[in-house]
């Protein structure tokens, strides 16, 4: 799991002032309240008091009230009331708690996990324009959750080729051989152009059956992902003015278990009558992945990548490992064996950008990052 980069906490709707919000991601726990002015903050969960879940504590005003002993946290997770000490009490620098980055973008609350300054932060990528063109496309939300590795999971995504074996509704076996294209490098990921037999129509159903035309041939599609984020945009294009997008990330909320928040967009049907039946396709391909991923052996990639095949037609998953490595080779990977070993004697959390400032006044210690092999 990597640290300093953005990641999706929340949908905006669930972060609110008046109820504090609890989430976990890179094995570490959060919590999520809006202030006064309406920005969202994001926190550490664990009060450094005494351990207790700040997310089941109260918001008053701009600050949280842990649910154990009162003490409350301001947006800067700075203690500003020690309720048991009195109101004059001096509270020491040291009593304060990680806050987090945050913005807003597709619906979604974004956190930084990281202690990079924000001169330093990649932006978060712009992939899905199209959110703010309703007029022309309609956009569904999606959420899922599943017990399997982020990267096991990305790479899943990025394959073009389990598509013929995996979705019998959008994939065909008839002709399962890919087009071998270059991988386009981006800065911080890759993208990829590729065309494929289109499925015959009587793999579809419902109302898209009935608009896609028999004689169509080829589905254009492509590909685009991010490390930032850890997001793709799929976008295949059906025939002339018939295409969905689909752009998700993934959340590691441990190193085995993956939440993935997702948006497709479509410019036909666009009738709200018709988002039952694209939820469902969208939920019905997640569990057809999900099920062939979770039984992937070993639970995360392999160490070396020769305890692998990979082929001309792994390209995409190829890039995506050696961005993962890039980021590593900054010292940017948190070290899950010896975090696993230590958490349930000590709080760990992910270091935020005061951390740089200040590293030693701080109750709790940092997540234990894998050194770089020089
Ligand atoms: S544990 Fe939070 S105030 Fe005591
Ligand atoms: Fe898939």
């Amino acid at each position: 799991m990597l640290i300093n980069n953005w990641y999706v906490a929340a949908l905006s709707s669930e972060v609110v002032a008046d109820k504090p919000f609890g989430t976990q991601m890179l094995g570490c726990d959060f919590v999520l309240f809006r202030d006064s002015v309406g920005q969202a903050v994001c926190l550490a969960n664990t009060c450094c008091h005494r351990g207790a879940a700040l997310c089941n504590g109260t918001t008053e005003g701009d600050h949280i009230a842990c649910p154990y002993h009162g003490w409350e946290f301001n947006a800067a997770g700075r203690c500003v009331k020690i309720p048991a000490l009195g109101e004059d009490a001096e509270i020491p620098k040291r009593v304060r708690i990680d806050s987090y980055p945050t913005q807003e973008k597709y619906g979604w609350v974004w956190v930084f996990l990281g202690d990079l300054p924000e001169s330093e932060r990649p932006a978060i990528p712009d992939l899905l324009p199209e959110f703010d063109d309703p007029e022309h496309w309609r956009l569904i939300p999606y959420r899922a959750e599943a017990n399997v590795n982020w990267q096991r999971f990305e790479e899943n995504s990025l394959d073009t080729a389990h598509i013929n074996f995996v979705h019998p509704t959008f994939g065909t076996r008839r002709s399962p051989k890919v087009m071998v294209v270059p991988i386009q490098p981006t800065e911080h990921g890759g993208r990829v152009e590729r065309r494929r037999p289109a499925p015959k129509v009587e793999q579809k159903t419902g109302e898209m059956a009935k608009v896609l035309n028999p004689d169509r041939g080829f589905t254009s599609v492509s590909l685009e992902f991010s490390l930032v984020g850890v997001c793709h945009r799929i976008q295949p294009v059906f025939q002339e003015g018939m295409s969905i997008i689909t752009f998700s990330v993934k959340v590691p909320i441990d190193a085995f278990r993956t939440r993935t928040f997702g948006v497709q967009a479509r410019n036909f049907l666009m009738d709200p009558a018709q988002d039952e039946e694209r939820l469902a396709s969208i939920m019905k391909a997640v569990k057809e992945d999900t099920d062939v991923v979770e039984a992937i052996r070993p639970v995360f990639p392999p160490a070396s990548a020769s305890e692998e095949f990979l082929t001309e037609t792994d390209g995409m998953e190829f890039q995506f490992r050696s961005k993962v490595r890039e980021w590593a080779s900054r010292g940017w990977e948190i070290d899950v064996e010896k975090m696993l070993a230590e958490q349930s004697r000590r709080i760990m959390v992910i270091p935020s950008p005061a951390r740089r400032e200040d590293p030693n006044n701080w109750v709790h210690k940092a997540v234990p990052l894998r050194s770089v092999q020089s």
